[in-house]
């Protein structure tokens, strides 16, 4: 029996929701496989657990989560809490202490989703961006400085170093020929940011004559969004800084249809420190509660996971369950036009699968 040890932290909003319903999956998928089991244990660390202690989690947290397979997050941030307060308490110390300097997130239309884009359904959309998850725009360096005079100014610094820069250049084109993929763009912005983006560039441009194979090239962002939008079939592989990559994925999933599909893993590929798999969607505090929540994010970030931890089998059923409940149409959450709820959706996912998906088991 391969054992696969998970830490759950729900967080806030739909985050607590869309965890609470997609953890059934794992029971399914334990019945499935016969031979693995999925044990859950929940820290209930968030905006709530601040408001009570003073702390988005305990002082030991990243001790406590060093020790498992893989993290699953729902989101971070509500407000009452000021939401550099809380994501700078919980989610990025996970990220940076974990050195988890990939953040992968595919942006791929699934057969069913509805595109706000004429031609999406022809010519399709299926991209990854790799995305830099440890430095950059959000090392949180800065200074508020001369505050109540009239010389009152914010400093934020970016910084891109060689090594994190470079790693994550590799990660793309390595990730490119190991999925059969031919192009990586780089996300630039050198004509304005006249240091961190030159760096970036000199750097994707050194290293991608090791890679003659790959077809490379780099775009201005501001481009590149206009090109996500008018020509996104031609989008393979993109590379990007950690704010520009937020970004670009946020926008590439809204060009599916809704934020709440999309995935993210954010690895550590040496596997020194566990990888954390969450949706690219926040809290939504605007439907928070109501039960309505997608969580085709949550349950792609699922499917991520189990390509993570060696379960390609697992990981290719549940994403084939997934899609053919999207297609279906028939059982979509109101931000893809359906009438259904979190757990209806996942109840047809858990169908799909061949299971019925009762409660999992604390661990
Ligand atoms: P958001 O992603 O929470 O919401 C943006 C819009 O998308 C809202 O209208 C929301 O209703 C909708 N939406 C998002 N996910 C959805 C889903 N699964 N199903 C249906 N609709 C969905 O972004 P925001 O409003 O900028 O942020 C809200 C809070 O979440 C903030 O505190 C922010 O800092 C935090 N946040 C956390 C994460 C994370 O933990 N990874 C990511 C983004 C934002
Ligand atoms: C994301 C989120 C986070 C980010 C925020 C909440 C800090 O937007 O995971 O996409 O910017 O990385
Ligand atoms: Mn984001």
């Amino acid at each position: 029996m391969k054992k696969i040890f998970l830490r759950l932290i729900p967080g806030d909003g739909i985050g607590v929701e869309v965890t609470r319903e997609c953890r059934r999956i794992l029971r399914v998928l334990e019945e499935i496989h016969g031979g693995v089991s999925f044990t859950l244990e929940e820290h209930p660390w968030g905006c709530r657990y601040f408001l009570e202690k003073g702390v988005m989690m305990p002082r030991d947290g990243l001790s406590i989560l060093s020790e498992c397979d893989a993290i699953l997050l729902g989101a971070v941030g509500y407000p009452g809490v000021p939401d550099h307060v809380s994501l700078q308490g919980l989610l990025l110390p996970i990220r940076q202490g974990f050195d988890q300097y990939v953040n992968l997130r595919p942006i791929r239309l699934l057969e069913g989703l509805p595109s706000p884009l004429k031609a999406a359904s022809d010519r399709g959309i299926d991209f990854v961006v790799i995305r830099e998850n440890s430095e950059g725009e959000y090392c949180g360096r800065g200074a508020f400085l001369d505050v109540g005079t009239e010389e009152e100014a914010a400093v934020q610094e970016a910084r891109f170093t060689r090594k994190g820069t470079a790693r994550i250049v590799r990660y793309a084109f390595e990730y490119a020929i190991g999925h059969g993929r031919t192009s990586v763009i780089s996300a630039t912005k050198s004509n304005a940011l006249n240091y961190s983006m030159v760096f970036w560039d000199r750097i994707f441009e050194e290293t991608s004559k090791r890679y003659p194979g790959i077809d490379s090239r780099s775009v201005h962002v501001d481009a590149l969004a206009g090109l996500m939008v008018l020509r996104p079939h031609v989008l393979d592989v993109i590379v990007a800084s950690n704010l520009f990559g937020d970004i670009l994925t946020d926008l590439g999933s809204a060009l599916l249809g809704s934020i709440g599909v999309s995935p993210s893993a954010n690895i550590n590929p040496e596997g020194r420190h566990p990888s954390m798999f969450e949706p690219i969607h926040g809290s939504a505090p605007d439907i928070a509660g109501k039960g309505i929540a997608n969580p085709v994010g949550m349950m792609w970030s699922m499917v991520l996971m189990l390509e993570h931890l060696g379960l390609a089998d697992l990981s290719s059923l549940l994403i084939k369950a997934v899609e053919s409940v999207i297609a279906c149409g028939r059982v979509l959450t109101p931000d893809l036009g359906g009438t259904s709820t979190t757990a209806e959706v996942v109840d047809e996912v858990c169908r799909a699968l061949g299971g019925g998906g009762e409660p999992l088991r604390q661990g």
